[in-house]
């Protein structure tokens, strides 16, 4: 293992950089230079998200290809790819407790879902993809299922269209940009939308703030403008039985489930205490 050059632990300690040391670590072996690596060290005191400094971010097992200015794909989400797994297989997660895989650690992440048989010719949407996690880890852990992405950000896009290089990345406002041919036939709706109340935003940590679009995390007065919007067009674009996915926060769940059922939706949350995630789950009618 590398061993962090005390000078640059000692400029992300002064930054404020809690894990100082490991980011050393990480920097020092992403730069492919020391003058690369004095810039990153640079963009990381200045507040820089690690991710964006490095180009990366790790979800579900994964390397996800993440610029500056594009939403970093959160731990907490490799939950919602679990639910969605499991789903595609045609299982449903133990309703108590909700995380029934292993006992992850808040800092520990549940790592990739088991491989598993979708059934034939599964759709996957991954709707407001951001670098298109989501819809990567899905396609790494379900075969033959067929991915498409969107997300309204173009440099959201760019990244979605690397990290999704079997797939189909559209540009748009929800579901405009994805094929007509589409609707009724998605098994696995995935809408990571912003949820974060807007009179919230300002209590998020500045590299969020400062570094991620407001367009990534302001979900409107109560959070959930985006996943109304979202839930009132799930049933066309559905296969009977699909399911829509969206991480909420644990607050919002009575309001969510509302606005799923009003949309036509059977609707359920999972949640895992351990991530500190929770997802709404609606159903189309079979
Ligand atoms: C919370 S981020 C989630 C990104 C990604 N799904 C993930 O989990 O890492 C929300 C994403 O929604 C996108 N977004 C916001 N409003 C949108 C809209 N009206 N249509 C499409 N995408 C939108 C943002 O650009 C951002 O990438």
């Amino acid at each position: 293992m590398t061993v962090p050059d005390s000078a640059i632990v000692a400029r992300l300690r002064a930054a404020g950089c809690v894990f100082a040391e490991d980011e050393a670590r990480l920097l020092m072996s992403a730069a492919r230079n020391p003058a690369e690596l004095d810039a990153m060290v640079s963009q990381r005191a200045a507040g820089l998200p690690l991710e964006q400094v490095v180009g990366w971010a790790e979800f579900c097992g994964l390397r996800i290809i993440v610029a500056p200015g594009v939403f970093v794909p959160r731990r907490r989400t490799e939950f919602l790819v679990r639910q969605a797994a499991l789903l595609l297989r045609g299982e449903r997660s133990p309703p108590d407790p909700p995380c029934s895989w292993g006992d992850p650690s808040p800092q520990t992440p549940l790592g990739p879902p088991r491989k598993g048989i979708a059934r034939p010719g599964s759709v996957i949407v991954d709707l407001c993809c951001g670098a298109g996690a989501i819809g990567a880890a899905l396609a790494a852990a379900v075969d033959r299922s067929e991915v498409h992405a969107a997300d309204i950000d173009p440099a959201a896009v760019r990244c979605a269209r690397q990290n999704l290089p079997g797939g189909h990345v559209y540009q748009g406002d929800l579901y405009a940009p994805l094929p007509a041919g589409l609707r009724g036939r998605v098994a696995i709706l995935a809408a990571n939308v912003p949820y974060v109340p807007s009179e919230q935003i300002g209590y998020l940590p500045p590299e969020a703030r400062a570094h991620e679009p407001r367009a990534a995390l302001d979900g409107g007065p109560d959070g959930l403008d985006l996943l109304r919007r979202v839930v009132a067009g799930a049933a066309g674009w559905l296969a009977p039985g699909g399911h829509l996915l969206s991480e909420i926060s644990e607050h919002q769940a009575r309001l969510a489930e509302s606005v799923v059922t009003a949309g036509g939706l059977a609707a359920r949350v999972a949640r895992s205490p351990e991530l500190d995630a929770t997802v709404i789950i609606g159903q189309r009618p079979s």
